[in-house]
């Protein structure tokens, strides 16, 4: 029997997650083990009702676990900020969730917008780092002389910046991006490690080292020293060239390890590449810690409550929870009847051009399993 917590958040958060829970329950069933769901409130509705966003002691509860199941934040009624900065990146740093791993695979079935390219070519595993770069939230705004203090607390390390300003600007923003070499020595290994398992024979290191020569030349030179503890090789690519080869030839990227930033816009940008956001799962891993699975999209308040999302992301993201609790084979079972019902068709989702709504994807789903 697994416990596992679920925070299924805003919008059609509840929806898709409803959807991955049925999935996740149907592969118990075929692989002999029972998942016992601990619900949490967490989003919008619960902040709007009682003004809490993550309470601490929810915190130390939470950490007890190994996976969390998540759907998504944010709420045209909340300030934008608030329950993405409050909710998602407290849980990512709290737990030291240091690998963001991405998948950017086009399934079968499915069409992506690159002419005369096929799911042959598009199989990336995106290893994005999680804790830290321009997301630590180290900045402010002056407008005249001032000193600002900001402290940064990892797992790995404790730094605080102060900050003195002198500027006759009118108004003046800023903010910090924080590498360390500990921080990048850990992703970077594990972007080896997940080439090795997958059999590429690269590593591609994304960054911007020609324009941020500090943050992201500390970042470059540890790729470089972790790189001669693997036999795999490993090139250099600027984030904005990333951007552009990644779509004329994305056949030629294996695994991607990149910091946070780069990580987040490139991985949309893998989206678009494998059919939709609605198809891409993410992984916050602590390896040591509690790990966290989501969809990479967002709560698209839009389509809210129409049982119009697609629960792909979520469902998918929900395999990579079983592998990592070492339910693999459950995982891989997953992985195969979602890929089946895709590739054959038959029920899909609005988003995919189907008419299906998202529980009916899920029947789907679960009844191959
Ligand atoms: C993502 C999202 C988050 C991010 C937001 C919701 C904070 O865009 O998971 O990619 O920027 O990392
Ligand atoms: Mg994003």
């Amino acid at each position: 029997m697994y416990e596992i917590p679920v925070i299924e958040g805003d919008g059609i958060g509840p929806e898709v997650v409803g959807a991955g829970k049925q999935v996740l329950e149907a592969a118990g069933e075929a692989h002999g083990f029972d998942v016992q769901w601990q619900e949490y409130p967490f989003g919008a509705d619960h902040y709007l009702d009682t003004g809490e966003v993550l309470p601490d002691d929810t915190l130390s509860e939470l950490e007890s676990y190994d996976a969390i199941y998540f759907g998504s934040v944010g709420d045209p009624r909340v300030e934008p900020g608030v329950l993405e900065r409050g909710i998602v990146l407290r849980l990512r740093f709290e737990f030291d969730q240091y690998v963001n791993y991405r998948p950017v695979q086009l399934l079968d079935g499915i069409e992506t917008p690159l002419r005369n390219r096929g799911p042959e070519d598009i199989d990336i595993a995106v290893i994005r780092e999680n804790t830290e770069d321009f997301y630590v939230g180290l900045g402010g705004r002056v407008s005249e002389a001032s000193h600002q203090r900001h402290d940064l607390e990892r797992e790995l390390y404790d730094a605080s910046f102060d900050v003195d300003i002198d500027t006759d600007a009118e108004d003046l923003a800023y903010q910090l991006g924080v590498a360390s070499k500990p921080g990048c020595q850990r992703v970077v290994r594990y972007a080896f490690e997940t080439a090795r398992e997958r059999g590429d024979d690269r590593v591609t290191a994304v960054d911007k080292a020609n324009v941020m020569p500090d943050v992201y030349g500390l970042w470059r030179e540890t790729v470089e020293s972790v790189s001669e503890e693997y036999e795999t090789d490993h090139e250099f690519v600027y984030a904005d060239a990333a951007a552009m080869d990644l779509v004329r030839d994305p056949g030629r990227y294996g695994t991607v390890v990149t910091p946070n930033l780069f990580g987040d816009i490139l991985t949309d940008l893998g989206a678009m590449l494998q059919g939709g956001i609605g198809l891409c799962p993410g992984a916050n891993i602590n390896p040591d810690g509690t790990s966290l699975f989501e969809p990479m999209h967002g709560s698209a308040p839009d389509i809210a409550g129409e049982g119009a999302a697609n629960p792909t992301a979520t469902i998918w993201a929900g395999a990579l929870l079983l592998d990592h609790i070492g339910e693999s084979a459950a995982s891989k079972s997953v992985l195969g009847a979602l890929g089946d019902a895709l590739a054959e068709g038959a029920v899909l989702t609005p988003d995919l051009g189907g008419d299906a709504s998202t529980a009916e994807f899920a029947d789907a789903v679960s009844s191959k399993l």
